[in-house]
């Protein structure tokens, strides 16, 4: 990791993020808006290429609203084939650049009947049914502990700021439970019966591998998803790629704005 961030330093000047965003489908032109200077994932050492249509790929560093920030422009996801140590190396990489404070986003199935497409969704907690954990494997006692307390992942102060940025600003937020799969295919009705009997609000296939990461090493975390689609039992209707994008575009004007809000007012 050591080769990794010092290739980084000295591509930015030893810039020291205190905010790292992870952007998820269709979220990504926060950074093409706030840009001071781009690393594509495929020069840096140690990381690994993201393959998704609709995901740009590098590392994003920019003073936004007056605090130091690295971005995510493109998530590595666990169903393009990485391991769980592999989409989550830029999560331990940003806390060795003094990352205090994650935003980790996505685009998100509506398991929650009263959800629609464009809403956000603060992450109040997570289910992890991708069926492994990426903290499996040597511990790294530097970093954290090897039986972490996941009581509070998603930062109860960061959940409270972020209601208060979206009142602020008109924008209506909803609050709920995300549920993850690996992917790459999408529920079947029966599972999102499922999901829903077993307290699920939104379904999605990324956020929580790097979640567990992050809180273990000590992070702040605050999650958002948008909301994209109705998950498949409750729409009755075939759910494709395409749509989820469209819906991320309809909420990015909000999502940015919300983003933004915060990471201006995150102590
Ligand atoms: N399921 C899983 N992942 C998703 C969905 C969904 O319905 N929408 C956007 N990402």
């Amino acid at each position: 990791m050591t080769d990794t961030v010092e290739f980084i330093n000295q591509k930015t000047g030893n810039f020291k993020p205190e905010i790292g965003i992870i952007l998820g489908s269709g979220l990504g032109e926060l950074a093409d808006e706030y840009c001071d200077t781009a690393i594509p994932y495929n020069e840096i050492p140690n990381f690994v290429k993201s393959t998704v249509k609709g995901h740009k790929g590098r590392l994003v560093f920019s003073q936004i609203n007056g605090k130091k920030v690295v971005m995510m422009q493109g998530r590595i996801h666990f169903y393009e084939g990485h391991t769980m140590s592999e989409i989550t190396y830029p999560v331990k990489v940003m806390k060795l650049l003094g990352v205090k404070t994650l935003i980790l986003t996505n685009a998100a199935g509506a398991v929650n009947e009263s959800f629609r497409p464009a809403n956000l969704m603060l992450i109040t907690d997570h289910i992890n049914f991708t069926g492994t954990n990426p903290l499996i494997g040597i511990n790294d006692d530097s970093m954290g502990e090897r039986f972490p307390d996941m009581t509070e992942v998603y930062d109860k102060s960061l959940i409270e700021l972020a209601e208060k940025c979206a009142k602020n600003l008109g924008i209506d937020i909803q609050k709920g439970v995300y549920w993850a799969n690996s992917g790459p295919a999408y529920e079947t009705p029966a599972e999102i019966k499922m999901a829903k009997l077993l307290g699920a609000d939104a379904v999605g296939m990324s956020t929580v591998p790097e979640a567990i990461v992050a809180n273990w090493c000590g992070m702040k975390i605050l999650g958002i998803s948008c909301i994209t689609n109705a998950a498949t039992s409750n729409s009755g209707e075939k759910l494709s790629h395409d749509e989820v994008i469209k819906a991320a575009n309809i909420a990015k004007t909000k999502f940015k704005a919300l983003v933004l809000e915060v990471v201006g007012k995150v102590s």
